[in-house]
């Protein structure tokens, strides 16, 4: 366990973080968890000091989780970096930094999962299958292991926090979960550990993206609402990138996932996109225009 100043402390083992929490539970101090996979941002920071702001311990979790990728997605070449993950929560204030070996986390005999139904099968979950499975189970064991007073999500994965959301509910875990808005770049790419596989071409063409969601809430603040009419606007700016290849482009109720076919309440506009071989997700909460009396 390093304990320097300069650097947060850093737990491998599960004993080792359990004493920490232990010990700060006794005190009477309020947890925080913020669940990443390393690779540290701006967006992860900010949930990082969402948490600082209401919590006395500060606890980031960064673990490549196994059973959340696909056989042929990105587990192997996903970007490792930990010392400078370590660095950056050590300057942003994180006490503890909790980064566990797969044989640490994963019994080799293990069989119990977690499948959270409704919110996990559409979109993310159509397209990787298995992946909300995977995602649930590493977060109920995380909840298990910190005992966090609340856990903090990023809303750039909108999905996953409703799964973790309805898991926390349906399995009356007693955690608060708090979703915190997306950081994106100044030019409105959302902020991702996946942008750095992007060559500075296709990073420019990334933008159509969160150009999309802009033309989506554009519409739908001139009155817009047939949803129809929206997706179609919303996948012409997406083909404005001659190699963007579309998993989905969605318009869907965001509690439910249900998709919309009338901009009535607020709803939730969801893309999945491949651009050179990277794929891209980002989203924005759309909301009708008042109607006039
Ligand atoms: P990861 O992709 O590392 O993201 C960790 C957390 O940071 C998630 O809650 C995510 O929504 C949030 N985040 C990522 N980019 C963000 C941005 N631009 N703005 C705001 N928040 C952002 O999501 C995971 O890891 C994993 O699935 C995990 C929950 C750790 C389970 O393995």
């Amino acid at each position: 366990m390093n304990a320097s100043a300069s650097i947060s402390k850093l737990a491998t083992t599960i004993a080792q973080i359990r004493a920490e929490t232990i010990a700060a539970r006794r005190a009477g101090v309020k947890i925080g968890l913020v669940p990443t996979m390393g690779a540290l941002h701006e967006g992860h920071l900010s949930l990082v000091r969402a948490s600082k702001a209401e919590c006395g311990l500060t606890v980031v979790s960064i673990f490549v989780n196994p059973t959340q990728f696909g056989p042929n997605e990105d587990f192997s070449k996903y970007p490792r970096t930990l010392d400078n993950d370590l660095k950056l929560l050590a300057a942003c204030g994180a006490e503890v930094a909790f980064a566990p070996e797969a044989s640490e986390m994963y019994r080799s005999d293990r069989s119990t999962t977690v499948d959270v139904g409704e919110v996990a099968e559409p979109l993310e979950g159509e397209f990787r299958p298995g992946h909300f499975r995977g995602v649930a189970t590493v977060v109920l064991k995380l909840f298990n292991i910190v005992q966090p007073d609340v856990a903090f999500f990023g809303q750039k994965d909108f999905q996953q926090v409703q799964v973790v959301r309805r898991m926390v509910a349906d399995l009356n875990v007693s955690v608060d979960v708090r979703a915190c808005p997306i950081v994106r770049e100044p030019d409105g790419l959302a902020m991702s550990s996946r942008n750095r596989y992007l060559s500075p071409a296709a990073r420019r063409r990334a933008l159509v993206l969160s150009r999309s969601l802009k033309r989506a809430d554009e519409l739908v603040r001139q009155g817009q609402c047939d949803a129809a009419v929206i997706l179609a606007e919303m996948r012409a700016v997406i083909e404005t990138a001659e190699d963007a290849r579309i998993d989905y482009i969605a318009l869907v109720d965001p509690e439910t996932f249900r998709p919309a076919e009338t901009i009535a309440g607020p709803t939730l506009a969801a893309l999945a996109v491949k651009i050179e071989n990277t794929r891209l997700i980002d989203n924005c909460l759309l909301s009708p225009r008042a109607p006039i009396l």
